[in-house]
């Protein structure tokens, strides 16, 4: 079958109230009928996912978004013309027509433009907004291949290969307030990209009840130890049952597998290339994974929030 007759195919499936993976230029997103609540119940389902998670809504063009908000804000028009398609996903206030199952019963929804031809044309072709969450199990690591996805998500009806994501982190997500934007999850658009834009603007109250994954400490998390070099790594651990994951050159030869995620020193290729490594140390036979640290300026922002999460339970 071609991909367009897979893509139609798969539209059909979107269109019946049944879940289709699918590329985007971030992770793999496990798709469903967005206004379909028995559809996008299959989703937390399969992803063993707690209720309490919001979804983030896809669409394939900025006409899309206004059924789905309340009020428009002419700041999201001014933002989606910079970043849109693109890996950055706005939190605004929902109309009635998104189902509560979305967004946890929040009053805010998340959505965004992926940029990836294969989800937009489904998106086209299913004739519906499409929520999607990684297409992960809970808390584990994010897919950037089509193999990633069958490994965590065997009875998944549908997966449309794009290949590897050419961005390889999840999108950021913020959420605007009356003085600018607040970021909720950190990504490969980073603060001062949208501060050409808007000006940044935290928002002083504590504790809203709002979940990304910017605010849970443990996520992403492989299924045997990760820990940080210089941050926690156990002294003494036995190099020889360990995989080290490096920034650009390898810190020694000791290790029994190793993975460099970008040899030119380039955050943007480490993004891309930082769950692969991932996935691979989890397939190799090593009992532990280290991973060496990058700066943590601009996109290593980012990269740091995801390598932290995935330490979290082994400190
Ligand atoms: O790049 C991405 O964003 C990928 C691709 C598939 O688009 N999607 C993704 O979805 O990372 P997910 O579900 O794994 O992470 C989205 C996070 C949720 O964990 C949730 O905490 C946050 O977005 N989120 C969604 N709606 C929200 C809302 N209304 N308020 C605050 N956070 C929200
Ligand atoms: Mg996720």
């Amino acid at each position: 079958m071609t991909l367009n007759e897979q893509i139609k195919q798969a539209a059909e499936l979107i269109r019946m109230g049944e879940l289709v993976a699918f590329p985007t230029e971030t992770v793999y997103g496990l798709g469903a009928n967005a206004l379909n609540p028995l559809a996008v119940a299959k989703i937390f389902e399969m992803k063993e996912r707690p209720s309490f998670d919001p979804l983030i809504i896809h669409i394939a063009h900025i006409n899309d978004i206004e059924p789905l908000i309340n009020g428009m804000d002419e700041r999201v028009h001014k933002l989606a013309s910079v970043f849109w398609p693109g890996p950055l996903t706005m939190v605004l206030p929902k109309s009635d027509i998104v189902p509560d199952i979305v967004t946890s019963g929040l009053p805010t929804v998340g959505i965004r433009m992926p940029n990836n031809p294969i989800a937009l044309e489904l998106i086209k072709q299913s004739q519906c907004p499409i929520s999607a969450p990684s297409a992960n199990k809970f808390g584990r690591v994010s897919p950037t291949t089509a193999q990633h996805v069958a490994k965590q998500l065997p009875h998944v009806m549908c997966i449309l290969d794009g290949g590897r994501t050419h961005v390889g982190i999840e999108s950021t997500i913020i959420s605007l307030n009356p003085e600018g934007f607040e970021i909720l999850r950190h990504g490969v658009i980073t603060q001062e990209d949208i501060e050409k834009v808007l000006p940044y603007s935290p928002s002083t109250i504590q504790n809203q009840a709002i979940l990304a994954p910017g605010m849970v400490k443990s996520h992403y998390s492989p299924n045997k130890p990760l820990y940080i070099i210089g941050e926690s790594l156990p002294e003494n651990l036995n190099t020889k049952k360990c995989g080290i994951i490096a920034f650009s050159k390898l810190p020694s030869q000791e290790y029994k597998e190793y993975f460099v995620l970008s040899e030119k020193s380039d955050l943007r290729e480490c993004a891309v290339n930082l769950f692969a490594a991932i996935h691979r140390m989890e397939e190799q036979p090593v009992e532990f994974i280290v991973v060496e640290p990058v700066p943590e300026i601009g996109i290593g922002i980012a990269i740091m929030d995801r390598l932290r999460k995935a330490a979290y339970r082994y400190r």
